[in-house]
């Protein structure tokens, strides 16, 4: 007879005192920790995430919190979605060991504001971390504020729960340049490490955002990884013209009606510099709305 044995859901833990005694009582054990900071919406490249962090280290800690200081106020932070439950499920299944999922009073305990509103660069009206250069441009040039926000929860978690390893999504490849950064400017002693981005069988990057998308537009949207899959096509031919490549890709959005293109960039791995030349390796990044929808994507030629 098979017996069936539920998976055992995480400790879910609210409050920054209790977070901190359990990774301090866990490091004080020796154990090394893994650490997945994610906005919820949980999919199956969160999945992939923590399972990575699973395989690496004794314990695996998880966040859960849609941090409102990286949205602006037009943004879609009221509609994000918020599934708190099934997360827990989804993680328990992988063997997470703890989740944090704090609220914001707890979180911003002097007050937030949205991306781009507040007093300084960022929506946090206390102190908050000013990103190096790499932040400044394609998602920064777009949505001001948003990656000072990202940087500012991002360290908060890691005072929080000081792990020894972070796990994040090169689907975020813009963030993960500023992350590294920032752990790197700021002598945070945690690696970050970037684990690729999981697709749908039919191309389409994960995304919380993609639960947005209407049948119609799920169509629209495959165009983002189909132009990623036509500048690799014609990168690996030989192609090294940013203009052609980023062209190639534009073509696509342009014929499944997908826009307003925010930008299609061709641009160097480390500095996000845009070259008129590709080299030997260079990223193709990608932000369009398809509807309502603001989607990103992203390609490493090489
Ligand atoms: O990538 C995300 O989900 C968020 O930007 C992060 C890193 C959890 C910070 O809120």
């Amino acid at each position: 007879m098979a017996v069936e044995t539920a998976a055992r859901q995480p400790l879910l833990l609210t409050r920054i005192a209790d977070a901190r005694e359990w990774v301090s009582r866990e490091r004080r054990a020796g154990c090394r920790i893994g650490l997945v900071p994610t906005m919820g919406a949980l999919h199956a490249g969160h999945g992939s995430l923590a399972a990575r962090a699973r395989s690496e280290c004794d314990r695996v800690v998880a966040t859960v919190f849609v941090n409102p200081t990286q949205f602006a106020p037009h943004e879609d932070f009221q509609r994000y979605p918020r599934t708190l439950a099934a997360d827990l499920t989804l993680l328990g299944g992988i063997g997470v060991d703890m989740v944090f999922a704090p609220d914001a009073g707890e979180m911003y305990r002097g007050g937030a504001t949205h991306a781009g509103t507040g007093a300084g660069a960022s929506g946090v009206a206390a102190t908050s971390v000013i990103p190096s250069t790499v932040a400044a441009t394609l998602e920064g040039e777009c949505r001001p504020g948003h990656f000072a926000g990202v940087a500012t929860v991002v360290l908060k978690l890691f005072h929080i729960v000081p792990a020894d390893v972070a796990y994040f999504g090169a689907k975020d490849y813009q963030q993960t340049l500023v992350l590294r950064r920032m752990v790197e400017d700021l002598d945070v002693p945690i690696r970050i490490e970037v684990c690729p981005t999981i697709r749908e069988s039919d191309g389409l990057a994960m995304s919380s955002r993609n639960r947005y998308l209407s049948p119609e537009e799920r169509e629209r949207a495959l165009s983002l990884s189909r132009g990623l899959a036509a500048a690799e096509r014609a990168f690996a031919a030989g192609e090294r013209s940013a203009a052609v490549l980023e062209q190639l890709a534009r073509r696509e959005l342009e014929l499944a009606g997908a826009g307003p293109i925010d930008y299609v960039a061709l641009a160097d791995p480390e500095t996000l510099d845009r070259p008129q030349r590709a080299g030997d390796r260079a990223v193709l990044l990608i932000a369009a709305r398809v509807g309502g929808t603001r989607l990103i994507d992203n390609r490493m030629l090489q």
